[in-house]
C-alpha cells in the first residue's frame, strides 16, 4: 500500500492527488494518509478488477454491495468507464472519506448508479445483494494501534476478509494479499462453499501502511509460518471473484495459490 502520488503542503499536510484514477476536474482534499486511505496503485488495480470481474457484466437487477468504500475513487473511474446498468450501495465508516466520495458522486452525476452510506457494513448488510465488493483491511499486526486502525485486518491480516466470505453473498470480489495469509483464506471460502471462478495479479510495492514497522515485523513472522509470501522488492495483490459452487464452473483456487506463493 503506497501513496505515489502525494504531495506534502507548507503545514505539512499530504494533498492526496488521485489523478491516475480520476484524470479530469481531480478533486484535490487536505487530508493526511492517517485519516483517509490513500494508494493510488492499489485503488486502481481494484478498479480494474471491478471492471473486468464485475461491474461490465451486471445486469440492472444485480445488486452490488461494497464494504469500504474509502474515496470512491475506485468504482466511480468504473463508472465512468463503462455502461453499467445496476446500483452499487456503498458503505464507509470513515467521514472524512465518505464525504469526498459522495461530493464526487455528485460531481460526476453518478447519484443514479452509486451512494455511500456512513455506516459500518456489518451492521447493515443486506442478504439481498447478489455481488459483494471489496478491497478489505489486511494488513496484520497483533492490535490496531497503526497509523490507521481501520486498515488493520486481524493478527494474520485475513480476519475480515473471512467474515465477508462468512455472509453467504453468490458472488464475492476481494482483494487478497499474499501477505495476509491466502492459502488459509482460500481454504476458508473452499469450506463456506466457494469456488474460484476468476482472478488477477498484480505486483505491489511495499508502501506507506505496510512498511509500518509492527506491520513489517508481523508479516516477517507469518512468513516463517508460510502464511506470508513476498519478496525483498514486491508482495503480489489478487482481486478474486468467488461463486458459490456450481457444478459448469471451474474452480481456480489452485492456480491461484500457486502464483501467490510464488514468491
Ligand atoms: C483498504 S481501504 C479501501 C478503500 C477503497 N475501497 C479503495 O480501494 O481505495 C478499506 C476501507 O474500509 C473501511 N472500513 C473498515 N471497516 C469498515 C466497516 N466495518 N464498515 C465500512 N467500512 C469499513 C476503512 O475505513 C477503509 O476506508
Amino acid at each position: 500500500m503506497q501513496p505515489t502520488s502525494s504531495t506534502l503542503n507548507a503545514h505539512g499536510e499530504i494533498y492526496l492527488m488521485k489523478e491516475a484514477l480520476l484524470s479530469s476536474n481531480t478533486v484535490v482534499q487536505p487530508y493526511s494518509p492517517n485519516e483517509v486511505f490513500s494508494c493510488p496503485e492499489e485503488s486502481q488495480f481494484y478498479s480494474q478488477c471491478l471492471e473486468r470481474m464485475v461491474l461490465n457484466h451486471c445486469t440492472r437487477f444485480d445488486s452490488v454491495v461494497e464494504f469500504g468504500a474509502g474515496d470512491g475513487s475506485p468504482v466511480i473511474n468504473c463508472l465512468l468507464k463503462i455502461k453499467f446498468k445496476g446500483f452499487v450501495q456503498g458503505y464507509e465508516l470513515n467521514s472524512a472519506a465518505c464525504e469526498i466520495g459522495s461530493s464526487r458522486i455528485e460531481q460526476y452525476r453518478l447519484n443514479h448508479q452509486y451512494t455511500i452510506h456512513n455506516k459500518c457494513f456489518f451492521k447493515n448488510f443486506s442478504s439481498n445483494a447478489n455481488y459483494l465488493i471489496a478491497n478489505p483491511p489486511y494488513l496484520p499486526a497483533p492490535d490496531d494501534e497503526l497509523y490507521m486502525p481501520s486498515l488493520h485486518g486481524g493478527a494474520d491480516g485475513a480476519s475480515i476478509t473471512k467474515q465477508l466470505l462468512s455472509l453467504d453473498c453468490e458472488n464475492v470480489l476481494l482483494m487478497i494479499s499474499a501477505y495476509s495469509n491466502p492459502v488459509e483464506t482460500i481454504d476458508y471460502a473452499i469450506a463456506q462453499d466457494y469456488q474460484v471462478i476468476d482472478f488477477l495479479i498484480s505486483p505491489l510495492k511495499f508502501g506507506y501502511y505496510s512498511c509500518e514497522p509492527k506491520v513489517r515485523q508481523t508479516i516477517a513472522k507469518l512468513q516463517k509460518n508460510r502464511q506470508a509470501f513476498y519478496s525483498q522488492n514486491i508482495y503480489f495483490l489478487a482481486g478474486v471473484l468467488f461463486k458459490k459452487k456450481n457444478s459448469s464452473n471451474t474452480d481456480l483456487s489452485s492456480e491461484l495459490l500457486k502464483v501467490m506463493t510464488a514468491l
